[in-house]
Parts: structure tokens; sequence; C-alpha cells
């Protein structure tokens, strides 16, 4: 184990939750599961994908692995991803069950049935034909959460066309790159959607994408825009371009039969950021994508379609949204709530008041979230009747024991398990969970690997670390959700994912981890979080858990700013709670915080700066940059800040530093 990778702290947490003997009985998951993958890994997956998914021709080969790291899956069968997801539920009886339960943010809402969701896919399936668009061609998608957003994906991949779904959130300046890197040939988007009690207006930024043309070279490719009525704003027309889709999709027909396609033909490709400016297209495909979507929402959920309401609050911009929301419970046939808005509107209660109009049983939601609504306090969610969840998920960053608590606790009654689900927009779907009926669990670990997942923890030269001993986390086994590349970009695939660890053949993922006594993953944030001080690796998550286990904190943040002494330093940004600042104000807090952090943890961690701020800098999907945190502490200019969810965040904070 080479000295760079260790990292030399681990908060000692000590706690564990076993699921309760009656849910342990009623569990999806059984722990033979593990054993079966284990016995045979590949014979495993065909038999999920077969139980799983309808083949219109069956597969017979299921793994080919012969031209890594290009990856075939299932590869001769043949499948209709949308027929997975609609027609079959309809075609066994199901079709009167509520697919989508919407809820827009102005309170009004919707319920769907996979009948009526089938036949809006199927018209829509008919229109895009009609617009020229057939398999293999690009759609891109810029939409709010409505359900003509799942239609759509639906209908792109019903006609075997490839969707790239562009977060509403984004500018006009990413739209367009997005669309031009992928050639799309059409944009489905709104004239608006509801975010905060306004309608933002998305149609105006699809016209600017496409109108901010002047370099040599660059081909305007799409050749319609089809635009759903959601804000009722006043929008630009392009007559030959533009089509409305009230004026096109219920006058069309509802006769659409689901070809079958290969089991490798591109489903999507989803932008995600990449260390270097340049956005990334990672490229999924439809069979092994599918089966491990529907493997995942089952058992990591623990699924019971004809009775659970289950709820993922990811927007269907981000990969959350694709494969739970879209693709994994729509393809088990799960009921399912939909929301439009944000937490807090009209008021900070919103979510819970969703919860307990639409019974919801399992929730899907990640720590950004969970941390913002213990800083609001506990009487909120408290007012609300939560008593019909039984499953909580977390997803998106490391969850520290303290919002792992608190979610058990508070969300949970103390008694629902909570699941923390480790994976990627490139892995396609969960690879690294407890499941929720067998797997006694730890307040801050994602725990193992699931059955036919292989992972491991490995130092700089590729050794397993062994227990009780932390490294970088890799894949060790082709997956079948595995990115199957990055759009028009083979090489940088290879080298992003593929070169460290060349010789053995193993996924890099970015993720620094460790693994406990018992072989548990816990998660420690990117390598590149990763902090030296004094020649010991600190991890930024792993303060930022210590800080935010004391009461008085909400939420922090932490970064290595280069020192003259130590190397780096830790320089730890932190929104206090509303609560404890009323109780006791902040005086004598910083030094209290950094006391705590280096009894915690021990004096190496102890943050040499603590700011006190109000807001830290995230991006639209709730990561904090900490690269603009690490600018403010070096004393620097503030870098690029367009790609945050509010770019004035950053001249509050260095105000607020001052
Ligand atoms: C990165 C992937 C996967 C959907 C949302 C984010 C971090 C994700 C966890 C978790 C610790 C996590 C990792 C990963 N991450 N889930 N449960 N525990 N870290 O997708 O934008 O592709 O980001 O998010 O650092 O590499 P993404």
């Amino acid at each position: 184990m080479s000295a760079e990778n260790t990292i030399d702290h681990l908060l000692d947490e000590t706690r564990r939750f076993a699921p309760s003997p009656e849910f342990a009985a009623a569990a999806i998951a059984r722990p033979e599961l593990y054993e079966k993958a284990e016995a045979d890994r590949e014979g495993f997956w065909a038999e999920q994908s077969r139980e799983l998914l309808h083949w219109h021709t069956p597969f017979t080969e299921v793994l080919d692995w012969s031209n890594p790291p290009f990856a075939k899956w299932f590869a001769d069968g043949e499948l209709n991803v949308a027929y997975n997801c609609l027609d079959r539920h309809v075609e066994a009886g199901n079709g009167d069950r509520v697919a989508l339960l919407w809820e827009g943010e102005p309170g009004d809402s919707r319920r769907i049935t996979y009948a009526e969701l089938t036949d809006e896919v199927k018209r829509l399936a008919n229109v895009l034909t009609d617009l020229g668009v057939g398999e293999g061609d690009r759609v891109a998608l810029y939409l709010p959460m409505i359900p003509e957003a799942v239609a759509s994906m639906l209908a792109v991949a019903r006609v075997g066309a490839i969707h790239s779904v562009i977060f509403g959130g984004f500018s006009a300046d990413s739209l367009r790159s997005r669309i031009d890197d992928a050639g799309a040939k059409l944009v489905i988007t709104a004239d608006g959607g509801w975010r905060k009690g306004k309608v933002s207006p998305l149609k105006t930024a699809v016209d600017q994408a496409l109108a901010d043309r002047g370099g040599q070279g660059e081909q305007a490719t799409v050749e319609h825009v089809l635009v759903v009525r959601r804000g009722e704003n006043e929008v630009d027309w392009d007559a030959d371009r533009d089509v409305w889709y009230h004026d096109v999709v219920p006058q069309a027909s509802a006769e659409h039969e689901a070809r079958a396609f290969g089991a490798e033909s591109p489903l999507f490709i989803l932008y995600t950021s990449g260390t270097t400016g340049k956005p990334k297209g990672i490229l999924h495909t439809s069979g092994g994508y599918l089966t491990q979507a529907a493997y995942t929402h089952r058992n990591v959920f623990d699924l019971h379609p004809e009775t659970d309401v289950y709820w993922c609050t990811a927007d269907i911009g981000w990969i959350t949204g694709h494969s739970y929301v879209v693709y994994g419970p729509l393809a088990n046939g799960a009921t399912q709530v939909l929301y439009e808005g944000t937490p807090e509107h009209p008021e900070p209660g919103r979510w819970w008041d969703v919860i307990e109009k639409y019974g919801v049983t399992i929730f899907y939601t990640a720590p950004t979230a969970i941390r913002s609504f213990m800083k609001q306090g506990r009487q909120i969610p408290q007012a609300r009747d939560l008593s019909s969840l039984r499953v909580l998920g977390s997803v998106g960053e490391p969850i520290n024991p303290e919002a792992w608590i608190w979610y058990r606790e508070v969300i949970g009654a103390g008694t629902t398990p909570i699941v923390d689900t480790w994976w990627q927009t490139e892995t396609g779907a969960i690879m690294v969970s407890a499941l929720p009926g067998i797997t006694e669990t730890k307040p801050g670990s994602a725990q193992v690997a699931l059955p036919g997942i292989s992972i491991d923890v490995v130092d700089d030269a590729g050794s397993p670390v062994g227990n009780d001993a932390g490294g970088l986390l890799v894949i060790t086994e082709p997956w079948p959700s595995m990115l199957r590349g990055i759009w028009g970009d083979p090489e940088r695939y290879k080298e992003t994912y593929w070169d460290k660890f060349r010789d053995q053949g193993y996924y890099f993922a970015g993720d620094g981890a460790r693994l406990d006594e018992d072989g548990d993953i816990w998660l420690l944030g990117r390598v590149d979080d990763v902090m030296n001080v004094s020649g010991h690796r600190l991890s930024t998550a792993e303060i930022e858990s210590s800080l935010v286990a004391h009461e008085a904190t909400a939420e922090a943040a932490v970064v290595g700013a280069s020192d003259e002494t130590t190397g780096q330093a830790v320089v730890a940004f932190v929104i206090l709670k509303e609560n404890y600042l009323k109780e006791h104000g902040p005086e004598g807090l910083a030094q209290t915080l950094r006391q705590h952090v280096s009894d915690q943890i021990g004096a190496i961690a102890r943050p040499r700066d603590i700011y006190i701020v109000g807001e830290l800098p995230k991006t639209r999907s709730g990561k904090i940059m900490r690269r603009l945190l690490r600018d403010v502490a070096e004393g620097r200019e503030v870098g690029d800040t367009t790609t945050l969810a509010d770019t004035m965040v950053m001249s509050t904070i260095s105000a607020q530093v001052k």
C-alpha cells in the first residue's frame, strides 16, 4: 500500500441496525441471491434478465468481453425497452394500475395508469416517426418534471432512437453544446415549467441555443422542436420548425407496434462533467441497462409493485431520474410519485405533504436534501403523517452518520431500513448498497457490492488493500448497465476509466474508499477531494461528517488549502442550524468546532480555519464545488462559477470570509 492512498482516519461508527424480522420475512431479496451470483455470475445475470424483462428474441450469449473495455451484454437478443416498461403490464392485466401520481408545483395533479401512459407513448411514437425520427437518431429533451417528459423518453426508446435529456436548469449555452455534440435531429421541450412559484422559460432557451450559431462548420442538425404546453407563458414561434405537442399527439393514431431492437442498441446519452471543461456524453445501451435498472430497483428498494407507492425525488435530467424514475420503476410495474417543483415551495414542508397525500412507502433522495431539512428543524416533517414510509434510500454523495440517523429517526420513525446506494452516471445503476431485508446497516457505510457486482478497494498499483484499510474504489468485472463509451470519443473513454489499472483490467471509479474490519465499504469522496496534511491523508468527507455530527452544524464543506508548513491545511465552511443559532449565537463556535474535530478524529484533522457561512456553492445536482471554496481559502480570485445552481453564492461567501 503506497503512502499516498492510505486514509489515516475514519470516524468510529459502531451503531448497527438490523431489519426487523417482519421486514426480513416479507423481503423480495433473499440471502440466496448472493450465493447464486457468487456461484455463476454470468448465469445469474442471464436469469435476472429473463425473469425481469420480455425479450422479443431471447439471447443466447451473456457477456462478450472480447474487445475490452467495450462490453456487449445479451448481444444476440432483441427487445423493445418501451414495450417492457408499458405494453406488457397492460397485456398482463395491469392496465388500470397507476403508473404516475403526478403533482405539479402549483398544486395541480394527474393520475396516469399504465394503459393511459401506453396510449400516450404510442401516439407520440407515431408523431416522432412523422417528424422523421427513426432508429439511431438523437433527440434532445429539455423538459420540466411532467408526465410528458417520461412519455417522451419512452417514445424515443420505442422507435429505437437515442435520447439526450438535458436538465432544465442548464443554460442555453450548455444546451447548445450538448445538442451539437450529439447531432440531435429533434428537440422536445415545454413553453415553461414551474420552479419556486415562477415559470422557467424553457422554449426561450431552446430558441437561443438553436440561434446562437456563428462559428464555422457548425451545422444546425435540429429539424423540429416539439413543444409541450405547461407554463402557459408567451413563446416565440417558428412556424416551419416548431410543433405544439397538443396539436399532434392527441390526434395521432394510438396503434403502434413496438419493434424489437438489438440488446446493444443505444438507448441514451447523458452528459456529465469530468475533470476537463468539456462534458462527457455517457452512452448507455438497452438490454443490459434495463436488466440492471430493473434488478436493482426491485431488490434494493424491496419493491412490491401491487402495494408500494414509490418516490424518487431526482430530476429526469440526471442519471438517477433515468434509472430510478423512468426505466427501473416502469419496467417493474411500480406506482410512483412524480413531482414537478422544489422541496420548499410554497413552504418548506412540501415534500412531506406529498408523502402524506399519496401514502409514499419507498422514498429515495440525496444527503444534501436531508441535511437541508435537518437545518430547518424536525418540527416541519413531524407536523405531517409519514407513517406510510417503509424504506428510505440515499444517493449522490457519502451520507454522514448524523444525517443518516436523522433520516431514520425523523423521517423513518426510527424503524425504516436505509439503503445508501453508491453508483455513477457511468455505472448506469446501483452497484454498492445494503439490501434492506438482509443487511445489518451501519450509518455512513454504503456497505457491500450487490449480488452480481464485483468491487474492490486497491492501492495505486492495483493491489487489494484488504480489510481495515483505505484506497481507490474499482470495479473488477464488467456489469450489465456499464457505460458503453463516451459519445464520439472512444479514446477518452479508455483513458478516463481504464488506463489507471490497465494491467488488471479494472474500471477506476475516481472515488476513494475504505474497507472496515468486516469488509464493508465506506466511500470517502472523490480522490481529488482527499487532502494531504503533514504527510497524512485525510478525507474531506470524514471531516465534514465530524463537523456535521456537532449539534450546532447543519452543513459543512471541507477543502485542503495549500499551507507553507503542512503542505495542505484543512479549511472548513460551515452552515449553522437556525435553532442552535437562536439559542446560543455564533460566539466562540469556530473554536468549539475545531476542538470537536480534533477530539473526534485527531489533532491532525483540526481545521486551520472555520468560516461560518450562509450557503455553500453547489452544482445543480447538489454537489459541493470544492474547487471554488479552495479559491476562497487560498485567497485567490474565484474561478468559473457557471455550473453553480446559484451563481451569486460565491460573492456572498467571499464577503462573509472577508
Ligand atoms: C459520484 C457519481 C449516482 C447518481 C447520482 C450521482 C458520488 C454517488 C454515492 C454514495 C458516496 C456517492 C461518487 C460517485 N456518489 N452515490 N451513496 N456514497 N458517494 O451521479 O453525478 O455520476 O456522480 O457521486 O463520488 O463517483 P454522478
